[in-house]
């Protein structure tokens, strides 16, 4: 007995040491919503357990904008806390040299993902980032106030705020007193780049920078387009909205207080739960077109990958947890739970997946179409340029300027930001 508990203790040592060898334990920065960070922790901590390792979780700033600036900081220190991170499309050119080189890991499984995402992950021949999800800003409605309304989905920013107003206009009546035709991103970060970008494209004012590297946003149709969101604010939209990111426009309108919201997809899973007060009266929609020349519904391009940092000290097991979360298998769990968009494109075709999320097989050429932020052309100078674009934007938001002003200025201030070259 006495022998057999000894070699029961031996065993359970030797396995220890055995894993041990191996053994690490990992942080992982997951994404800013709750419900990512849920999916990011379980499928992450998963693989931890089957593979001997411990995985801690980091749960990332909910603002784009924050979140950059605390990964600048922890860089800066060369810190070691976070071994795996949750990085932005528009930040693979900012944050180059602190990532690892995924290609001796990935064994070629990037050639499973949309090329675009992969080559905008690519610097200098190094794979720094293994796509995770793609986003693209979208239009959510209410289905059953469009009916109620008798109103046909806008196609124009006009006809979305003619709408909008219409049902505000009617719900409030109703006794509705908190009931707002439209909500979106417009606190001064990122988000309101996205949606600022997502208004210039959308009336022919092309993209801040264009891609070899011009400045372009001094135009009649860019002034035009933030002329028109200023006219929201405090009509169809709350004054609030000026301070609002992703999740409280997603409060108000989850709570049955908007017509129309602009997020991304990660919304429609909410909006779709058993508890939502709006299950079953969602529609999703591209974008509405802005009025003149060059006009044409845009989506900004947004998505994520998942990086191993430089100075990590559990390379080698932070980049196998990196090519497992990002696998087919993984992918398509988070899409099916939380509408977290698959960047591998034989997904789009799982019959399960569109059961779950028809409007990704619906706004297939929105995702494909989507316009990306000009952080190719601006590589490390990407961040000032988007909050000069965006302090600019929220400055008309808030009635402080008029659209022409603002896109002459933020002209001049782009060209002090690019001096000589970007
Ligand atoms: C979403 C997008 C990301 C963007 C951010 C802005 O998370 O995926 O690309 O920068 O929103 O708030």
């Amino acid at each position: 007995m006495a022998c057999a508990r000894g070699l029961a203790v031996v065993a359970a040592a030797w396995l220890a040491g055995a894993a041990g060898a191996h053994a690490a334990t990992l942080t992982i920065a997951c994404g800013s919503n709750a419900a990512d960070a849920q999916f990011c922790a379980r499928y992450a901590q998963d693989w931890g357990r089957k593979n001997g390792h411990e995985v801690r979780i980091y749960s990332a700033p909910a603002s784009a904008t924050d979140n950059l600036a605390l990964l600048r900081q922890q860089f800066a220190a060369k810190s070691d806390k976070l071994d795996v991170l949750t990085i932005d499309v528009v930040w693979p050119g900012v944050l180059k040299d602190h990532l690892v080189d995924l290609k001796p890991y990935s064994q070629g499984a990037e050639s499973q993902h949309f090329p675009a995402i992969v080559a905008n992950n690519t610097i200098g021949g190094k794979l720094l980032g293994m796509p995770w999800y793609t986003d693209a800003g979208l239009l959510f409605y209410r289905k059953d106030l469009l009916e109620k309304y008798g109103l046909a989905l806008p196609k124009t920013w006009h006809e979305m705020a003619e709408a909008a107003r219409r049902i505000q206009d009617g719900e409030r009546a109703a006794g509705a007193r908190d009931f707002h035709g439209y909500v979106f991103q417009g606190r001064a970060y990122e988000g309101l780049t996205c949606n600022a970008l997502e208004w210039v494209a959308s009336y022919g004012g092309g993209t801040i920078v264009d891609a070899s590297g011009k400045v372009t946003i001094h135009n009649a149709q860019a002034a035009r387009a933030l002329d028109e969101a200023a006219s929201w604010i405090g009509t169809i939209a709350p004054r609030g909205v000026l301070n609002y990111g992703e999740e409280e426009a997603r409060g108000v309108w989850q709570n049955g207080q908007a017509a129309f919201m602009r997020n991304w997809p990660y919304a429609w899973a909410m909006s779709q739960a058993e508890d939502s007060v709006i299950r079953g009266k969602v529609g999703v929609a591209p974008l509405p077109a802005g009025d003149g020349e060059g006009a044409r519904p845009a989506a900004t391009l947004g998505g994520w990958q998942l990086a191993v940092s430089k100075y990590s000290r559990h390379v080698e097991a932070a980049a196998a947890l990196v090519m497992y979360l990002t696998s087919a298998e993984i992918q398509k769990q988070r899409a099916i739970g939380g509408a977290y968009n698959p960047t591998i494109p034989a997904l789009y075709r799982d019959p399960e997946l569109l059961a779950a999320n028809p409007f990704m097989g619906d706004l297939l050429d929105v995702f494909e179409n989507a316009v990306a932020r000009p952080a190719t052309p601006t590589g490390l100078k990407y961040p000032a340029v988007s909050r000069a674009f965006w302090d600019a934007t929220h400055d008309v938001l808030s009635g402080r300027v008029d659209g022409a002003a603002a896109v002459r200025r933020l002209e001049g201030r782009l060209l002090q930001t690019r001096r000589a070259k970007w």
